[in-house]
C-alpha cells in the first residue's frame, strides 16, 4: 500500500516579504520598465505581433531589473537611461526562458501557454533569438560599451550553463560541485550582471561594487536552488508552471544529488530506469513515484537543500551590511529573504 504524501512546504512568505512592497522605493520606475517593454512589443510586423504580446510585454516577476533598479536607486543614479536599461535586463531573461521552455518542452509559464506551446518550436526559437539579438542592440545604443559588454558576458554564461545542463541530464552521478557551477552560470551570472551593471553606472566605490556583485551571485544562487524545489514540492496553480518538470526533463537538482548519494547502487539503476521511461511517457504512472518523493523528504534531501539556500541567502545579505542603512538597502535585504521563502 502506498503511503500517503506530504511534502514539506517552506513558509508562505509574510504579508511584508510582498514584492510590491519590497518595491515600493522604485514602484514608479518598475511601471515605466512595464510600459516599456509593452511598447517593445507592439510591432507593426503581424507575423511577430502576437507572439511579442504573449512574452515581452507579459513580465514576471521583475526581480532582475528590480535589482538594477534598487542598486542605482541606492545611489541616486537618476539618468533615464535606468528605464530602457531595466527593460533591456528583462528582454533578455525573456528571450532565455522562451529557448529554455523550447529545451524543457514545457507547456506552462507564469500560469499561462509557453510561446513553445502557443506557437510551437520553431516560431518560438527564432522570436526569442530575435529578442535576445534586439537586446543586444538595444544595449550598444546606450553608447556605453561597459552596458554591452556586460549583458553580453552573462548572456554567454547563461547559454554555457544551460548547454552543461543539458548535457549532464539523467547523469545520477552528477556531482554538487558540477551542479553548482551549472546554476552559477544559467541562473547567477544575470543576477550578478544586473548588480554589477548598476554599480558601475552609478560609479559605486570598488569595495562595495564588488560586495554588490557577491550579492547578486549569491542571490541568484537561492533563486535558483528554490526554483528546483519548487519543481518537486510546489503547487502548478501557485507555481504557474507545470510540476516535476525537471524529473521529466532528467535534469539532476540538488535535492535528487544529496538523495542519490545516500543511495544503493540496485536503487539508482532503479531510478535511472523509471527516469528514462518517464521522460518518454511521463502521463503514464510509474509504481514508486510516490514512495520516491517520500523518500527525498524523509532521507532530508529536500530540508538540507532548503538549508543550503538559507546560507547562501545570510551570504548575500551580508554583503548588504557595506550599505548605508535605509529604505533601499532594506529593500534589497527583504529581496532575499523574498527569494529564499516565495511560492512561485
Ligand atoms: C531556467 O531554468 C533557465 C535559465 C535560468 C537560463 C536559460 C538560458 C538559456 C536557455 C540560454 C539562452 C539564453 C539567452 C540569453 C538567449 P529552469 O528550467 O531550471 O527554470 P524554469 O523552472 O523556470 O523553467
Ligand atoms: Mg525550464
Amino acid at each position: 500500500m502506498s503511503r500517503s504524501l506530504s511534502l514539506p512546504s517552506v513558509d508562505r512568505p509574510q504579508p511584508e516579504l510582498s514584492l510590491s512592497l519590497i518595491f515600493s522605493p522604485i514602484r514608479t520606475e518598475l511601471a515605466q520598465v512595464e510600459r516599456q517593454l509593452f511598447n517593445w512589443a507592439r510591432t507593426s510586423n503581424p507575423a511577430l505581433r502576437e507572439i511579442a504580446r504573449q512574452t515581452v510585454s507579459r513580465p514576471g516577476k521583475l526581480i532582475r531589473p528590480g535589482l538594477f533598479l534598487l542598486i542605482t536607486g541606492y545611489f541616486g543614479y537618476k539618468n533615464r537611461d535606468r528605464i530602457k536599461i531595466a527593460a533591456t535586463i528583462e528582454a533578455i531573461h525573456s528571450a532565455s526562458l522562451i529557448h529554455d521552455d523550447i529545451i524543457d518542452s514545457s507547456a506552462l509559464r507564469r500560469g499561462q501557454a509557453t510561446a513553445f506551446k502557443a506557437f510551437g518550436p520553431e516560431f518560438s526559437l527564432l522570436f526569442g533569438d530575435y529578442l535576445f539579438i534586439k537586446s543586444i542592440v538595444r544595449a550598444l545604443e546606450f553608447k556605453n560599451n561597459k552596458i554591452a559588454e556586460i549583458l553580453a558576458e552573462a548572456s554567454g554564461q547563461m547559454i554555457e550553463g544551460e548547454i552543461e545542463e543539458l548535457a549532464q541530464s539523467f547523469n545520477l552521478e552528477l556531482t554538487e560541485k558540477a551542479y553548482f557551477k551549472i546554476i552559477s552560470k544559467k541562473t547567477a551570472s544575470l543576477f550578478r550582471a544586473s548588480c554589477r551593471l548598476a554599480s558601475e553606472l552609478a560609479g559605486a566605490p570598488a569595495e562595495i561594487k564588488s560586495e554588490l556583485e557577491t550579492f547578486g551571485f549569491n542571490l541568484g544562487l537561492v533563486f535558483q536552488i528554490v526554483d528546483d524545489l519548487l519543481d518537486l514540492k510546489g503547487e502548478t496553480q501557485e507555481t504557474g508552471k507545470s510540476r516535476f518538470s525537471d524529473l521529466r526533463e532528467g535534469r539532476i537538482t540538488l535535492p535528487l544529488i544529496r538523495a542519490i548519494k545516500t543511495w544503493p547502487d540496485e536503487q539508482k539503476k532503479k531510478v535511472a530506469g523509471w527516469l528514462k521511461k518517464r521522460h518518454r511517457e511521463w502521463s503514464e504512472p510509474v509504481a514508486g513515484f510516490n514512495d520516491f518523493l517520500l523518500e527525498l523528504e524523509t532521507g532530508g534531501a529536500l530540508a538540507s537543500s532548503l538549508k543550503t539556500a538559507e546560507k547562501l541567502a545570510g551570504r548575500a545579505k551580508n554583503c548588504l551590511t557595506k550599505l548605508e542603512p535605509g529604505l533601499y538597502q532594506e529593500s534589497l535585504i527583504k529581496l532575499t529573504e523574498f527569494v529564499l521563502k516565495r511560492k512561485k
